[in-house]
């Protein structure tokens, strides 16, 4: 038997065989490549070739092993290809697909934002800051006096082991934060959250929303105050809304006042709303005290400013008609969900 004959007959025969199934591939397979295959007993066969062919036939032996392999891998991949796309063709396109879910916005910000944007279209701008803020812009430079109520533990929250470091009692600590930064002509709206040693129920939380405004310039009056909360308040509660300045007390502001928005006692809901005077109180306000431009390195005798803090969560829940404070902190789906539209 000459070896080099039977070697390239075996060629030749690897290269014409047909594959045409799974089944064919895996014959071929055992034939040619599985540890009992018709290639293996010619390596010999190689002491009986003469010495100067040796050479030659070792190179059609391991011609022979490498083009099995490369047919057997090639049919491999092709079937499974194949079987792949017929898995593929199993999917059925017509089914409904999972719905994905669309958030919403949290009421909270529904209301920020459009408090914000009547703002921003008289030219403030959003100066947001940090929650957890010191003693000195929270209270010492807004003008409160060390044996102020509001520093006691009972009100507010201190960071553990700190007289210094607290959680920020409103959003007027940004004011000190602007002002001891920049120079005037200032024009903030300052949203955020704010914290207050409280016993929560449906009325009231230890946290909650404000939103701070701050305007400081040469000249800036208590009309320019006045008009600036009167086209506010009628950007909320409609065109002809009225508004009030009552007299209140802020150690930042000089005068303070509180505006009460006009709401009628008609209805029941308003009746109830305003505690049957027909006033809804809205937000705090007044002129910055002097002292307070003076402690932030603003000269007093040049400038004078408004500011005023309107809250959140109030609002919200008259707007939306919710009854209790803590479903907005909740984070309930269910109760999220439906403002979806509430743009
Ligand atoms: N910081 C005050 C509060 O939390 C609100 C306020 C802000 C009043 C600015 C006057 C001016 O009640």
């Amino acid at each position: 038997m000459d070896p080099f004959k039977t070697a390239k007959e075996i060629l030749e025969n690897i290269s014409n065989e047909v594959i045409d199934s799974p089944e064919l591939l895996e014959s071929f397979r055992m034939k040619y490549l599985a540890t009992k295959n018709i290639i293996k007993p010619l390596f010999g066969e190689m002491k009986d070739v003469p010495v100067e062919s040796r050479k030659e036939f070792g190179f059609l032996l391991n011609q022979l092993k490498q083009n099995a392999e490369e047919k057997y891998q090639q049919w491999k991949q092709y079937f499974e290809d194949q079987r792949k796309n017929d898995e593929q063709a199993q999917i059925d396109l017509s089914r409904p697909g999972d719905p994905i879910l669309l958030g919403s916005r949290h009421p909270i910000s529904i209301v920020t934002n459009r408090i914000i944007d009547i703002f921003v279209k008289l030219g403030f701008s959003v100066a947001e800051n940090r929650e957890v803020e010191d003693d000195w812009h929270n209270f010492t430079a807004m003008n409160t006096p060390q044996d102020h109520p509001a520093r006691d533990m009972q009100d507010t929250f201190y960071l553990l082991n700190s007289t210094e470091y607290l959680l920020r009692t409103h959003t007027s600590s940004v004011q000190a934060r602007v002002m001891s930064s920049q120079k005037p002509p200032i024009r903030i709206i300052a949203p955020g959250r704010v914290y207050r040693n409280e016993t929560i129920s449906a009325r009231s939380h230890a946290q909650f929303h404000q939103v701070e405004g701050l305007y400081v310039d040469k000249g800036v009056s208590f009309a320019d105050m006045k008009q600036t909360l009167l086209y506010f308040a009628q950007e909320v509660y409609g065109p002809d809304t009225k508004i009030r300045l009552r007299p209140s007390y802020f150690p930042f502001t000089e005068p303070s006042a509180e505006m009460d928005v006009w709401m009628g006692t008609e209805t029941e809901k308003n009746k109830r709303l305003t505690k049957g005077t027909g006033w809804l109180e809205v937000l705090g306000c007044g002129m910055v005290d002097p002292q307070v431009l003076a402690n932030c390195g603003i000269d007093p005798e040049v400038y004078t400013g408004f500011a005023f803090g309107i809250g959140i969560e109030r609002s919200a829940m008259q707007q939306f008609e919710v009854g209790d404070i803590r479903m907005f902190f909740e984070n309930d789906l269910r109760f999220l969900s439906q403002f979806k539209s509430a743009f």
